[in-house]
């Protein structure tokens, strides 16, 4: 099966362009190409990026399929304009053995519309105490890369140092929830005058950076890589920039949601804002958008996070945190990195899929746009405005923050190994 996306421009530079999907690659690219039998897909006023890549996907299966299958999650992930994404291990039960990483790994691939990476967890039952078997689920059918507590911090330092030590020697990653728990029994809100003046415990940034720093420092004397998720404040920035600056080999990522909202959106007092890290303050958005800009923080990562309606609908204090976020992160980095002219489209390129895989070492994903590479592909119209309907995104929770908004740019078509995935916002079955 062949495509043909006609007049397209190549991460929304130079002159349009006609390329040939074929057999799983791109085979040609060129101006008035034609060819026999292959379906067109008009590309006129769209730009063509790399496939893009989620390191931070909460999938709720096993365990809570009410809130979102790895179905229903690959859909949304295809129809956002994502060919890969990590599924976070703090599923019921958690994914600290191989025989949930390989279901994960091959569900996925039986649902066909993204390749879902399982994450392993660092210590069982992301209880911080017993490092899990990494190796066994490195080695499995899910081929576990990276490895996280995500919704819990590993925090003790002699179990984190020991997990940074163990995944240096088998080659993969450390992704840390970084939250001193110490620091926030009971937070449910950024620390700060909105909180105080709300009546809500709060969250000191302090419990992130402390965390930061320490596993900097771990990193450094294990000579190993760490990866920071959802980076949420501005000393988190200035400790990034600090550790690159020293060789020490940490990466972050952000998410759309703290590049877009502050605490200021709790007035409200909608659960639907509740989040881990917590919305933080107007000034640490802006740092986090310029360091993002700046390559101090290496990506974007969703965290999407979906929660049934009886675990958002509630008083703030009881609702569970997170917020959907893989149909809506294109256009939440077009608003806040494009359309404010901190990143061009290229840039885009960079932090959502190239620096992703690099992060993780695909070597089949995150690839240029050049004759020979993996048809792993989205298709974009700059120039879209849509409305998000939270009854009409393809996971089954509603929590996202967006509902009503009015956002730029939309996905138009996503190509995983030369196959439409998703096309004019309907998924397309495999
Ligand atoms: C995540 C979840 O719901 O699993 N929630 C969140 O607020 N971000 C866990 C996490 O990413 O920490
Ligand atoms: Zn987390």
């Amino acid at each position: 099966m062949s495509i043909l996306i006609t007049n397209v421009r190549l991460y929304g530079e130079g002159d349009p362009v006609d390329v040939l999907l074929a057999d799983g690659e791109i085979r040609e690219i060129g101006a008035g190409l034609s060819v026999d039998g292959a379906e067109i897909a008009d590309g006129t006023g769209q730009f063509l990026l790399p496939g893009f890549i989620d390191l931070h996907t909460h999938l709720r299966e096993p365990g809570r399929e009410d809130t979102e299958t790895i179905e229903t999650g690959s859909a949304a992930a295809a129809l956002g304009g994502y060919t890969a994404v990590f599924a976070m291990a703090n599923t019921s039960p958690v994914a600290d053995n191989a025989v949930i990483t390989d279901h994960v790994w091959k569900r996925g691939q039986e649902v066909g519309l993204v390749d879902v990476y399982p994450v392993g967890a660092v210590t069982v039952g992301l209880e911080g105490k017993q490092l899990a078997e990494m190796g066994t689920m490195a080695a499995g059918l899910g081929a576990v890369r990276m490895f996280s507590d995500d919704g819990m911090c590993v925090y003790d330092p002699l179990i984190m140092r020991r997990a940074l030590e163990y995944a240096n020697s088998l080659g993969v990653l450390i992704a840390q929830h970084a939250e001193e728990p110490r620091l926030t029994k009971g937070a449910v809100a950024h620390e700060g005058p909105t909180a105080a003046r709300l009546g809500l415990a709060g969250w000191p940034r302090a419990a992130e950076e402390s965390i930061v720093a320490r596993d900097a420092l771990l990193a450094r004397d294990a000579g190993a890589r760490v990866h920071i998720c959802h980076a949420s404040t501005a000393g988190t920035v200035e400790l990034l920039k600090w550790a690159k600056a020293q060789g020490i080999s940490v990466t972050a990522e952000v998410t759309p949601h703290h590049l877009l909202l502050d605490d200021s959106r709790l007035e409200t007092y909608d659960a639907v804002n509740r989040v881990n890290p917590p919305l933080r303050e107007a000034s640490d958005v802006t740092a986090l958008r310029q360091a993002l800009a700046e390559g101090v923080i290496d990506c974007v990562a969703t965290d999407h996070a979906p929660h049934a309606d009886q675990d958002k609908c509630c008083e703030f204090a009881a609702a569970r945190p997170g917020m959907l976020g893989l149909e809506t992160a294109l256009s939440i980095i077009v608003a806040t990195m494009v359309d404010t002219g901190l990143l061009d489209w290229r840039g885009v390129a960079q932090v959502m899929s190239e620096n992703p895989a690099r992060i993780v070492g695909l070597d089949d994903q995150g690839r240029p746009l050049a004759v020979g590479e993996p048809a792993n592909v989205v298709l974009i119209d700059p120039a879209a405005e849509w409305t998000v309907e939270a009854n009409d995104l393809a996971s089954i929770a509603r929590n996202t923050p967006y509902q009503a908004m009015t956002l730029p740019a939309k996905v138009t078509a996503t190509f995983l190994r030369g196959r439409a995935t998703a096309r004019d916002g309907k998924i397309v079955a495999g």
